[in-house]
């Protein structure tokens, strides 16, 4: 299983420091595949600090370009370079607070792709969307501007995250059914534009409100790869007790 954190914007780089320095000592417990994505400020203290172990670290957010004119921006290469391997893409957050749509996110994994970073692609529905049934309709809508123009060997560089709007940070999850049906949409999806095999293998998480509590239900999907963990993430023995939950 993978189980990605995404500690959003907390942590100076001080905290980060003593956050890994509670992690890292324990991390080789684990058989998961264990992603941090940490703020850029967090990026090259974490290189420091998970050398050698079976962490790897990812940022939120890059450009869409690839240098020069873009005061504030950060680039693939910069993130690359200070030793992110994953980068989240098109989290509702940034759909919202900063009006990113299918369009950019889709610039946005193409940059990844080239500056080989593994795209965590955020997809999921409001809850206005879920109440009208239009769920089906919105991931498929996400996947396929965001997937254009995206070759079939590149979806090995393409985790799909599936966060519910309506979930994330709120405590409320869907049921077990409604995960597996919407993971399966996006499998039949991904099937139909690329291939059987690229539906079957492509990696798809759960993210939005897991936490200890509800970790060993959300683990009974059957069609999922793992998580995407916000505020459940921030607090090292909270988190380390999640991923002790987590089924193989
Ligand atoms: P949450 O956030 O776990 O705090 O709901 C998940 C996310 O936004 O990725």
């Amino acid at each position: 299983m993978k189980i990605i954190a995404n500690l959003k914007m907390n942590k100076t780089p001080s905290q980060t420091l003593d956050y890994f320095m509670n992690i890292v000592p324990k991390s080789s417990d684990f058989k998961h595949e264990l992603i941090f994505c940490v703020p850029f400020t967090s990026l090259t203290i974490g290189k420091y600090l998970t050398q050698n172990t079976n962490i790897q670290l990812g940022a939120q957010n890059l450009s869409d370009e690839d240098e020069g004119a873009c005061t504030g921006e950060i680039s693939g290469s910069m993130i690359k370079d200070a030793g992110a391997n994953f980068v989240i893409i098109g989290h509702s957050e940034r759909r919202s607070k900063f009006k990113e749509n299918n369009k950019l996110i889709n610039k946005k994994i193409k940059m990844a792709l080239k500056n080989r970073l593994t795209s965590i692609l955020c997809i999921g529905e409001s809850l206005a969307e879920k109440n009208t049934l239009k769920t089906a309709d919105v991931l498929k809508e996400q996947l396929e501007e965001g997937l254009k123009g995206i070759y079939e060997n590149e979806l090995e560089n393409i985790i799909i995250a599936y966060e519910p709007i309506w979930a994330i940070g709120t405590g409320k999850i869907p049921t077990v059914k409604e995960i597996s049906n919407s993971i399966d949409v996006i499998r039949k999806v991904i099937a139909q534009d690329f291939s059987l095999n690229a539906g079957k293998n492509i990696c798809v998480v759960y993210g939005g409100s897991v936490n200890n509590k509800n970790i060993s239900q959300i683990s009974k999907v059957k069609n999922i790869n793992g998580f995407l963990v916000g505020g459940a993430s921030l607090e090292p023995s909270g988190f380390l007790q999640l991923i002790t939950s987590v089924s193989d």
